[in-house]
């Protein structure tokens, strides 16, 4: 018997782990795995490149239009491309991540690139992650999955990413971005980040990330 080509939801605060373990559960299924983010993260590179502040919800909505968003999920860390130049690196700059919350706030911006998001879910066999794929994007999602962890320990995962990127912002000025980020993402009258009702809580604090991949699919083996 074939399993269902299941809809996994994945979302959670920033840092949370949601993007590491995603990826590993979306090979190991052998599904497609679609970094939500990344789209905001996308479109709030190019305004800042073309000089739209994130303030400008109808100036980021026409970028949209002349934007042409690619992913390439076939190497180990999936690339993005804007009308064909590649921004994998460009869209987790400092600048970038600073600005997201707020292009990420405007009704109409979300409006179009759920769109886009349940499009590429329409098939099903998907692990997506985000902050509001279980409740907006995908409210009927087989799975649904809200993974969380403290603020400090999200901030040392940060910080250990950024400093083999090269980045090298302090850890208090992480943990503090990290918070503000979380004020901002779940007080926002669109979508805000919310635990759906029917998600189950996956607390990462002090797990292992092969942990967390046990215990979601556990979570996921029970839909199948
Ligand atoms: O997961 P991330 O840190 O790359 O996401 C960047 C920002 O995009 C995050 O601060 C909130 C926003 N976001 C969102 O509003 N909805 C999503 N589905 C995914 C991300």
């Amino acid at each position: 018997m074939n399993p269902k080509k299941l809809r996994i939801a994945i979302d959670g605060p920033a840092s949370a782990g949601k993007s590491t373990v995603a990826k590993i559960v979306a090979k190991d299924l052998g599904y497609v795995y679609c970094d939500t983010g990344a789209m905001y993260r996308a479109l709030t590179y190019y305004a800042l490149q073309n000089g739209v502040t994130p303030e400008d919800e109808a100036g980021l909505v026409e970028l949209l239009k002349k934007m042409k968003l690619r992913f390439d999920p076939s190497t180990a860390i999936q690339k993005v491309f804007i009308n064909n130049e590649e921004v994998t690196e460009a869209i987790r700059q400092p600048d970038v991540t600073n600005n997201v919350s707020a292009v990420s706030a405007h009704g109409e911006v979300r409006k179009q690139l759920v769109k886009y998001q349940q499009l590429i879910a329409a098939d099903g066999g998907i692990v997506m992650d985000g902050r509001d794929i279980g409740t907006a994007v995908l409210p009927d999602a087989e799975v649904k999955i809200f993974m969380v962890a403290s603020v400090s320990e999200r901030a040392e995962r940060r910080f250990k990413e950024n400093t083999e990127k090269g980045i090298m912002t302090p850890l208090e000025t992480i943990e503090k971005e990290i918070a503000e980020r979380d004020y901002k993402d779940s007080t926002r009258a669109v979508s805000p980040l919310i635990q759906a009702e029917d998600a189950f809580l996956v607390d990462t604090t002090s797990l292992s990330i092969d942990g967390v991949v046990a215990k979601i699919k556990e979570i996921i083996a029970k839909q199948q």
